[in-house]
C-alpha cells in the first residue's frame, strides 16, 4: 500500500527524466544547457522540490522513495555531463573545420624607421668637408640681438641694406631696454659672436636656420638654412678664399667642377662676391632650357668676400694686422645640387614618398 505522498512523488518523477533529457538536447550552447539544468536541479528546481517533499512520505517508504529520487538525480546529472561534453566537442570541431589561416597574406610591416632630413644630411656633409679643411664648428642662436645680426656687421641702423633682409622682429618681455631682438636673417651672426670671443688665427664654420620675410615667390621660404664660414689670420687673401671654396665645391661634387665668382655687395665684406657652381640639371641634351639655372649653366650657392676692416674693429680684432674671408652658403641650393632635386619646395612639403628616397 503506497501513500499519497509517495504516489505524487512517483508521478512527477516518471516523466521528469525524459523531459530533462529533451530540454538538454534542445540546448545549443553551454549557457542554455546550464539554464536548463537549473530548472531541474537549481535551488527552486523541480527535482529539488521533490527532494524537499521526501519528509512527507511515511517512514517505511522513505528509503525506497529516496533511492528512486537519487537515481533520477544521478540520471539528470549524467545527462547534463554528456550534453556538456557534446557541446564542447561541437565547439572544438567547428574551430578545427574553420578555413585555415591564409599563409600567403602579406605580413604586417613594422613602421618605417625615420632618418635625417635631406637638408640636415647636406648640412652635416658640408660641415664635415670644412672640418676636414681645418675649420672648427660653432653654434649661434636663432633669436639674436640686432647688434650681432646687423650692427657689428656694418649695417647702420635704418640702412637700406636692412631692407634686403626684411626681418622678423621679436619683443622680449622684461628684456634689456633698447636692445632690439630679431630672428637672425643669416648665419653671419656667428661671425660677430665668434670674432668677438676668439683671438686670431681662427677658422670657424656654423650651420643653422635663418628667417626672412621675403616670400614674394614660391622659390623663397620665410625660413631656410645657411652655413657660415670664416677664416682670420695674418696675410689672408682673396686667393685663399677662392682656393678654399673651389676645394669645397669639388669635394661636394666628387669631381672637378666649374665655379664662377661674380662681384657682389654685402656690407660686411670688401670686396664681395657670389659663387656660382656648374648646374647639374642642364646637360647638352637639354633643348627646352633648364628651369633650375634658367639656362645660365650656373647655380648661385653662396655669398663671400674679404672681411671688412670695420667689422674687425667692431669685434675687437686689429685690422692693420689681420685679414680674413667669410662666406655664407645656402643649404637648400646645395641640397638641390647634391641630390638632383628639381624644385626647392619639395624640401618643405614633408611628403614621405620624397623624404623616403634619402
Ligand atoms: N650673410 C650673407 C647672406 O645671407 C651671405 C654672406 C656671408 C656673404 C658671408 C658674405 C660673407 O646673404
Amino acid at each position: 500500500m503506497t501513500s499519497d505522498a509517495a504516489r505524487d512523488i512517483e508521478a512527477s518523477l516518471s516523466t521528469l527524466a525524459e523531459r530533462v533529457r529533451e530540454s538538454f538536447r534542445t540546448a545549443k550552447t553551454e549557457p542554455e544547457l546550464r539554464a536548463a539544468n537549473a530548472v531541474v536541479l537549481g535551488k527552486k528546481g523541480e527535482l529539488t522540490a521533490v527532494l524537499k517533499r521526501l519528509g512527507e512520505a511515511p517512514a517505511a517508504e522513505r528509503r525506497a522513495i529516496g533511492e528512486r529520487v537519487n537515481g533520477v538525480k544521478k540520471d539528470v546529472e549524467r545527462a547534463f555531463e554528456e550534453r556538456l561534453a557534446e557541446l564542447h566537442r561541437a565547439v572544438r570541431d567547428a574551430d578545427l573545420n574553420r578555413a585555415p589561416f591564409d599563409l600567403s597574406l602579406p605580413g604586417r610591416r613594422p613602421a618605417p624607421r625615420g632618418h635625417l632630413h635631406p637638408l640636415t644630411l647636406v648640412k652635416n656633409e658640408v660641415l664635415d668637408i670644412f672640418q676636414s679643411l681645418g675649420f672648427v664648428v660653432a653654434g649661434g642662436p636663432e633669436v639674436e640681438l640686432e647688434a650681432n645680426n646687423f650692427t657689428k656687421l656694418g649695417f647702420p641702423p635704418d640702412h637700406p641694406a636692412t631692407d634686403m633682409q626684411d626681418s622678423f622682429w621679436v619683443t622680449v618681455r622684461g628684456g634689456v631696454p633698447d636692445a632690439r631682438v630679431l630672428l637672425r636673417t643669416h648665419t653671419s651672426n656667428v661671425q660677430s659672436r665668434e670674432m668677438t670671443r676668439r683671438k686670431p688665427p681662427m677658422a670657424v664654420v656654423s650651420g643653422g636656420t635663418v628667417y626672412r620675410r621675403d616670400d614674394e615667390d614660391a622659390s623663397h621660404s620665410p625660413m631656410f638654412h645657411q652655413i657660415e664660414g670664416f677664416l682670420v689670420d695674418e696675410k689672408v687673401s682673396f686667393a685663399d678664399l677662392r682656393g678654399v671654396l673651389t676645394a669645397f665645391a669639388e669635394r661636394l661634387y666628387g669631381r672637378k667642377v666649374a665655379v664662377r665668382f661674380r662681384p657682389s655687395y654685402f656690407p660686411f665684406v670688401e670686396p664681395g662676391a657670389e659663387l656660382d657652381v656648374e648646374c647639374v640639371f642642364c646637360t647638352d641634351q637639354t633643348k627646352t632650357g633648364c628651369r633650375v639655372c634658367k639656362s645660365t649653366r650656373f647655380i648661385e650657392v653662396l655669398g663671400a668676400g674679404m672681411i671688412h676692416p670695420q667689422v674687425f674693429e667692431a669685434c675687437g680684432i686689429d685690422p692693420e694686422r689681420y685679414t680674413g674671408f667669410a662666406f655664407g652658403v645656402g643649404v637648400e641650393r646645395l641640397a638641390l645640387i647634391r641630390y638632383g632635386i628639381p624644385d626647392i619646395r619639395m624640401l618643405f612639403e614633408n611628403d614621405p614618398r620624397f623624404l623616403g628616397q634619402f
